[in-house]
């Protein structure tokens, strides 16, 4: 495919263009899930990163390194950050934000909620200030990539060029009834605060969803499945696609005291429970 290559961060305005880097989105996220769930070796070299239990398999780093072939090779000017390590800079304005496998814990237990996560970023997104243009998860357990594009909506659809249906965050009024998904990070310390908030949240709602790939919380909102997700700690290229997934499907994405989702905050929901929610854990 020919992509246009924009040499400003405006040009990223352009719908064709947009509508470009979705499909290539797609396509890489697409081909690397296949990656990682028809190559998963016997033993996959599990070790330890930020603590003894967040842990990178010898699949991530294979995922990473063939996106990063795949970005470079079709887009050599723009920038590229990705959950293990790959760093290089921009020089378009867009940069490729991916997460090789979010949900690792779920992949080396052989649950199948994970995904690969691609997204297109404005902006430094080591920097407060970015913002996702396209986005596309693929989750190969459950059979589907989610994706969207800057007032472009969002769709999912059957891995593999399945026919796209439009999503939409659901209708939900109520706090009270809605279904909330959420997740924890690494750290010990994090882990007891994130506990704390838990005990706030978990009596005021349906129920509580840990299903271990902030991606996958994040198109579930956009999908209407999830009536909301919270979490604190999220990283770049655990939201960056999801983030544009639920904005574009009508939803609402806010960090700390409102302002863009950071590594302190993120909620994410239709605008009336995202506020419920807000409430909640960003009093
Ligand atoms: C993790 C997952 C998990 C979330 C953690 C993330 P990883 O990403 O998204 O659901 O709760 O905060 O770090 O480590 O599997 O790529």
């Amino acid at each position: 495919m020919t992509v246009s290559r924009p040499t400003a961060p405006d040009a990223a305005a352009d719908e064709e263009t947009l509508a470009e880097l979705e499909a290539l989105a797609v396509d890489f996220a697409e081909a690397a899930a296949r990656l990682i769930r028809d190559e998963r070796p016997g033993d996959l070299g599990a070790q330890s990163k930020t603590s003894r239990t967040d842990v990178v398999t010898v699949m991530d780093t294979r995922s990473e390194e063939f996106l990063r072939d795949r970005i470079l090779t079709a887009r050599p000017r723009d920038g590229l950050l990705g959950e293990e390590g790959s760093a290089s800079p921009s020089q378009t304005g867009l940069t490729w934000v991916i997460d090789p496998i979010d949900g690792t814990t779920n992949y080396l237990y052989g649950m199948p909620l994970y995904a690969v996560s691609v997204a297109v970023v404005v902006g430094n997104p080591s920097e407060p200030g970015w913002r996702p243009v396209v986005g596309a998860v693929c989750s190969p357990g459950m059979g589907v990539t989610w994706s969207a594009r800057t007032r472009g909506g969002a769709r999912s659809a059957a891995i593999g060029g399945g026919t796209p249906r439009e999503v939409a965050v659901g209708g939900a009024t109520e706090l009270a009834q809605g279904l909330v998904g959420t997740g924890f990070g690494y750290q010990a310390a994090v882990r007891a605060e994130q506990a704390a908030v838990l005990t706030t949240v978990l009596p005021r709602v349906r129920d509580i969803r840990r299903l271990g790939s902030a991606a996958v919380d994040l198109c579930l909102v956009g999908d209407g499945r999830l009536d909301a997700y919270y979490e604190s700690g999220l990283k770049p290229w655990d939201l960056a696609a999801g983030w544009l997934i639920v904005t574009e499907a009508g939803g609402v994405v806010s960090g700390p005291g409102g302002a863009d989702p950071d590594v302190t905050l993120t909620v994410a929901g239709n605008r009336m429970v995202h506020d419920q929610l807000r409430e909640l854990v960003d009093p």
